[in-house]
């Protein structure tokens, strides 16, 4: 039997942009799933927040190419929630193969993992940049395309939830239509989002937080003008700037799901949060990706 880990994540800077080739920053956050696995006669699931995942449905399909008379069961638990902005699939996805991985010998790299998983994002939700699943594979900060780590931010991350359900799928179908039907002003847009993540790439590696609240706050208003925010997302923004966070922003597709704030002070953002009518989630930046457990446990690692 093997116990695997990956975390979630925030985007700093750069979500949807990142599609069109745009450069993106990421952080790995102390939010994970846990994945066991071990042989069994026939392959079964047991994932009590999705029983029927189409994601673990595509890590069963990629495994039984790899071994086809091998049945496994399979058990994952998330402290992540669900389609919320925070890849909660790239977690319960790179987690599984992670457990996959160790307990039949399969030999593969966390890069190796990584592409795997950014396949079945792909299947099961189309049009998907790697970002995510690199994230989870490799954990800490990364500058993407390509995932070169960058150092992690020294500061507390409250991640604000909207519970307004949204799907990945569909706000990335919506920037392709708008950038379908306005495309020299959609393109300018998701270009300027790109070169608000190089100059959010700087200011990561001189550790200037102050700078790169700014940026996530200019990402804000540029992901609005696109399309993809939501005025609940907008009122815990305000709310999280209005308590001191440095910067705020939504994280991931946007249009529900949660933002998140750079807080030096987190527990003031985090009421702020709550009485703006979000649920606060107070985490922090993890340099862990995926990665062996000896236990299921919580997953949720650093709440304070
Ligand atoms: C979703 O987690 C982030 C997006 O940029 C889509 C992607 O990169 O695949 C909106």
């Amino acid at each position: 039997m093997a116990i695997a880990s990956a975390p979630g994540r925030v985007c700093l800077l750069g979500e949807h942009a990142v599609v069109y080739g745009e450069p993106a920053l990421t952080c790995a956050i102390g939010l994970r799933t846990r994945a066991e696995a071990r042989p069994a006669p026939r392959t079964r699931v047991h994932n009590p927040m999705a029983p029927d995942s189409p994601y673990l449905r595509e890590v069963l399909r990629w495994f039984h190419t790899r071994c086809p008379d091998q049945g496994v069961h399979l058990r994952v638990a998330s402290a992540l929630p669900a389609a919320s902005g925070l890849a909660s699939s790239a977690s319960v996805t790179l987690a599984a193969l992670g457990a996959l991985n160790h307990e039949f010998l399969l030999g593969l790299s966390p890069r190796g993992l990584a592409a795997i998983g950014h396949q079945v994002e792909r299947r099961v939700q189309g049009r998907a940049s790697p970002m995510d699943t690199l994230t989870a594979a490799l954990g800490g900060a990364l500058l993407h395309p390509g995932g070169r780590r960058l150092p992690i931010p020294r500061v507390g991350l409250v991640v604000g939830e909207t519970h307004v359900a949204r799907s990945t799928g569909r706000m990335v179908d919506r920037v392709a239509r708008l950038r379908g039907r306005h495309t020299p002003t959609a393109s300018h847009l998701l270009s300027s989002i790109g070169d608000l993540s190089r100059r959010g790439e700087t200011a990561l590696r001189r550790g200037d937080l102050p700078t790169l609240g700014r940026l996530m706050d200019l990402d804000h208003q540029m992901l609005t003008a696109l399309g993809v925010s939501h005025p609940r997302l907008d009122t815990l923004v305000e709310a999280a700037r209005g308590a001191g966070a440095l910067g705020a922003k939504l994280t991931g597709a946007g249009g529900g799901g949660c933002m998140v704030a750079l807080a030096p002070e987190p527990q003031g953002v985090a009421r702020a949060i709550r009485r703006a009518g979000g649920t606060p989630i107070l985490t922090r930046p993890d340099s862990a990706g995926i990665r062996q457990e000896t236990k299921m446990g919580g997953g949720r690692e650093d709440e304070s």
